[in-house]
């Protein structure tokens, strides 16, 4: 939340996101309750309650109206992470361990469709109807993206587009509503609000690129979440899209991934070729056009501290280092 700090009236609409979170985590079941508290106590960069706030408070929206809003996007994502976790099989998640090693599996597959109903809920209660079939489709995106992603899993001829596509289902949009959201009842052109929604999608997809990345250029330990798992999941992203395109190391890359038992052995000389390839640089610059994207969707704004703040916060996206 540090970045936040030169906003003063997002910082203190993100703790009261923290409040309204913890007040929501309460459950007639006791696991659920604590299940529920664990994950917002264990923090997280809560971008997406952040783009709630920062596009509502462009629109002019006042911040204390946009809190619960913000929250219930915050919870969307927290369902969603519960379930890739299971999926992913990742031990642990925000520098915990994750809800189904602490207890197991069947939990976590109720705590994320509890969550995800509670998100619901909240969604029906603090936003307008008009938007209820965007915010469903929304939902309807994430799972296909995640559906997509598992059904290819193991895959070695997954092509940019796909992977494009893919990211754009289960990250981009949410980030994008959460921008809508924000700003839908707020006293601004269409135009505006389009762009709103463009600048999140775009961050979206170059936030996404960069979680890949991450998986090659960060530890767990910095990352509070394991790294190198999606090759060790079968998940090809982009930087392995990329290097198993290279002429020079394509072919043994091929190789190294299709014997599943020796791509767990060899993980890390997997992630080294990947790096040695060039894919590093590669995926960096596509993820730089669609911070550019996202530039010129927020430069198309009246300019005011809002919209300024929209352009700092893709610098820190691109940079980010967890
Ligand atoms: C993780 O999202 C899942 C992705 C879409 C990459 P975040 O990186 O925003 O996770 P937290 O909320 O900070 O833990
Ligand atoms: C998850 O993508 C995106 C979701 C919509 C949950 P990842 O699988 O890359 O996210 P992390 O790396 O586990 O956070
Ligand atoms: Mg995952
Ligand atoms: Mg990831």
């Amino acid at each position: 939340m540090g970045f936040w700090e030169r906003y003063p009236d997002i910082y203190k609409g993100l703790s009261s996101v923290e409040t309204k979170l913890r007040q929501e985590a309460r459950s007639r079941n006791a696991t659920i309750e604590s299940i529920l508290l664990r994950l917002v106590n264990a923090g997280g960069k809560r971008l997406r309650p952040a783009l709630v706030l920062l596009c509502g408070g462009y629109g002019g929206v006042e911040q204390n109206k946009l809190v619960p809003m913000a929250a219930a996007v915050e919870m969307v994502h927290m369902a969603t992470l519960v379930h890739d976790d299971v999926i992913d099989d990742a031990d642990y998640r925000r520098g915990i361990e994750t809800t189904h090693r602490k207890w197991d599996n069947h939990t976590a597959i109720f705590a994320g469709d509890y969550m995800l109903s509670k998100a619901f809920g909240m969604l029906t209660r603090y936003t307008e109807y008009k938007d209820a079939s965007m915010i469903a489709k929304t939902f309807k995106f994430i799972c296909e993206g995640e559906i997509e992603q598992y059904f290819t899993r193991n895959r070695i001829n997954i092509s940019v587009r796909k992977y494009l596509t893919r990211i754009r289902y289960k990250t981009a949009m949410l980030f994008s509503m959460s921008c809508y959201l924000g700003a839908s009842s707020a006293d601004i052109s269409i135009a505006e609000k389009r762009a709103l929604a463009m600048y999140g999608m775009h961050m979206g997809m170059a936030f996404q690129i960069k979680d890949d990345l991450l998986d090659f250029q960060s530890t767990g330990h910095a990352l509070g979440k394991p790294v190198i798992n999606d090759v060790r999941q079968g998940v090809y992203t982009l930087p392995v899209i990329y290097a198993l395109n290279d002429n020079r190391v394509g072919k043994r890359l091929e190789g190294m991934l299709q014997d599943e038992e020796k791509r767990a052995e060899m993980l890390e000389e997997i992630a080294g070729l990947v790096v040695d390839s060039g894919a590093v640089e590669k995926s960096v610059y596509l993820q730089q056009k669609y911070l550019n994207k996202a530039k010129k969707a927020a430069a198309a704004l009246k300019p005011n501290t809002y919209s300024k703040a929209m352009q700092e916060l893709l610098l820190y996206t691109a940079d980010r280092t967890k």
